[in-house]
């Protein structure tokens, strides 16, 4: 190697150190700036429940004001929609699967990405025994805020407001990372497991799942195109990003590249089941940032739509008593 090599190499390590600890010093400051402004939010109820807290990292609020794109944004009516209609079907088999693969230690620290209604995080906190941490972060808000509901008083839980991609967190903190469903929707997937192996301790376990293709997963398939179908001109594209990410090489080598080994995947079939084609749909439009995508062009569309996506159900799983097959893909992963 010449010496110009070893020169570049020197200069990019310093930059990315110099990067590192600024961005910690700005945090640390930002952090104590923001505090005061935070607890008077608190105190005027505008921030939430106390047990809610909000970002106090630049660089997230700068990113959640400007560049939260439609796709991600699960705010309004839809979390409630999401977690009445869409939590039974959809992701409570799942949650109850990827519960039961979390190693139960007493002791140990688990956080959770992207929780949405709690519908994991109900589960893992009955599975898991009561002095484990259980930090669970979401990028909205509005979503942990309608998981409060479903824990008791003494069930502790932290609820946080947070970008997988970029956690408010010191490095090594964690027995293991959760996230269902969730990662199909981070931008930059490479730079969510670099986050997630910084937080992980030595020996951690990163443990997530994906839908697999649409093909596979035919409510979203049918809702996707019933969809589609009431826009001749740019269509919307919300079904595409949960149904995204699925190529398990592709998986496998972004975790590699952040520094994780013993990676695994499994293919997962489950029978989601409903009792009303109508209560699916319901979910499958209003449930889903989908919904305000087609409020913006023509808000009178909801309910036709609705309607089309009960009447395309129907004729495929029936009227009643849905059985509908699901596909996702398991993965987990040691640092
Ligand atoms: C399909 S929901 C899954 C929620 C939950 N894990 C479950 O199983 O019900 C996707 C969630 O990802 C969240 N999300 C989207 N982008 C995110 C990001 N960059 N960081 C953290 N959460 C994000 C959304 O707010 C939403 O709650």
């Amino acid at each position: 190697m010449r010496h110009d090599d070893y020169a570049n190499i020197i200069a990019h390590i310093n930059t990315k150190v110099g990067m590192c600890v600024a961005a910690r010093v700005s945090r640390a400051f930002f952090a104590i700036l923001l505090k005061p402004t935070r607890l008077a939010l608190q105190k005027m109820g505008l921030c939430a429940e106390q047990r809610f807290q909000i970002s106090i990292r630049p660089l997230a609020l700068v990113r959640q004001c400007s560049c939260v794109k439609e796709r991600t944004k699960f705010s309004g009516s839809i979390p409630a929609a999401y977690d009445r209609y869409l939590g039974p079907i959809l992701f409570q088999p799942y949650a109850e699967d990827l519960a039961a693969r979390v190693p139960v230690k007493k002791t140990s620290s688990v956080l959770e990405l992207a929780c949405g209604t709690g519908i994991l995080t109900r589960v893992l906190r009955t599975y898991l025994p009561s002095k484990v941490k259980l930090i669970a972060t979401d990028l909205n808000e509005p979503m942990f805020r309608q998981a409060a509901a479903k824990f008791g008083k003494g069930e502790k839980v932290r609820w946080l407001e947070a970008d997988a991609s970029d956690l408010p967190f010191d490095d090594r903190k964690f027995d293991a990372v959760v996230c269902q469903f969730g990662i199909m929707f981070v931008a930059d997937k490479a730079l969510a497991a670099r986050e997630a192996y910084r937080v992980l301790k030595r020996n951690g376990l990163l443990l997530f799942s994906v839908w697999d293709g649409m093909k596979h997963n035919k409510l979203g398939e049918l809702a996707h195109r019933t969809i589609a179908s009431y826009f001749k001109k740019d269509p919307p594209t919300f079904y595409q990003v949960p149904f995204s990410y699925h190529n398990r090489t592709e998986i496998r080598r972004v975790l590699k590249q952040a520094g994780f080994r013993e990676i695994k995947t499994e293919v997962i079939a489950k029978i989601g089941q409903a009792k009303r084609a109508e209560d699916v749909a319901k979910g499958l439009v209003e449930g889903n940032p989908v919904a305000a995508t087609i409020a913006k062009r023509d808000p009178s569309l909801l309910p036709v739509i609705t309607d089309a996506v009960t009447a395309a159900i129907t004729r495929r799983f029936g009227k009643q008593n849905i059985h509908a097959p699901m596909r996702a893909i398991v993965v987990r992963a040691r640092i």
